[in-house]
């Protein structure tokens, strides 16, 4: 079973991706994952110290989760932008009051690059700036406005000169200090 997944990541998905995972000796399927312990295709137990970066904060499929999530798949399987979503209004409301009253708008993304995109977007329009300095090495995903901000060079090339009004600086005072300038250089939004 894993040897066909990795096959088809291989092909289909990412080489690059494939050997990592071969290298690091996890290229396993995960069989099962239950609080913290996940359990890959050789048998192999693992405790989750990472939780997803946050995203497993109550472990892997907790029962209460998956029951509300089954039910609400059930009720209304219809995930689109044309209706009202009450389960993303609920969210909202509940979120912008645990700010107190300090904030009352929610963006919800479904992907960490999302969120980056937005926030690259939210600053510059609320700044009118377009320099955005990042961290040498930081990773914040793969898209074009996420990978604008990476430091990590194997990953940063396809966002420069390609289209994307964001680019790497080389050099100058911004890239002293393990810190990077980054030039949105026009007026769009990314
Ligand atoms: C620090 C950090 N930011 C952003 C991302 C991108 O998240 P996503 O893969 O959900 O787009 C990741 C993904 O590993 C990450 O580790």
């Amino acid at each position: 079973m894993s040897e066909s997944v990795l096959q088809a990541y291989r092909t289909h998905i990412s080489s690059n991706y494939a050997d990592f995972l071969e290298r690091m000796d996890l290229a396993c399927t995960v069989e099962e994952a239950r609080g913290t312990i996940i359990r890959d295709s050789r048998g192999r137990s693992f405790i989750d110290f990472i939780a997803g970066y946050g995203v497993f904060n109550f472990g892997h499929n907790p029962s209460d989760v998956v029951r509300a999530l089954c039910a609400e798949l059930e009720a209304a399987p219809l995930w689109n932008r044309p209706f009202l979503q009450a389960p993303a209004a609920r969210l909202a409301e509940r979120l912008a009051a645990l700010t107190g009253g300090a904030l009352d708008r929610v963006l919800l993304c479904s992907t960490g690059a999302e969120t980056v995109d937005s926030a690259i977007k939210l600053a510059r329009l609320s700044t009118r700036r377009t320099e955005i300095v990042a961290a040498q090495g930081g990773f914040h995903g793969f898209t074009l406005g996420a990978l604008s901000l990476c430091g990590i060079p194997i990953h940063a090339r396809p966002s420069e000169n390609r289209g994307s009004r964001a680019r790497a600086r080389a050099g100058g005072d911004r890239s002293r200090n393990s810190a990077r300038g980054l030039s949105g250089g026009g007026t769009g939004d990314l």
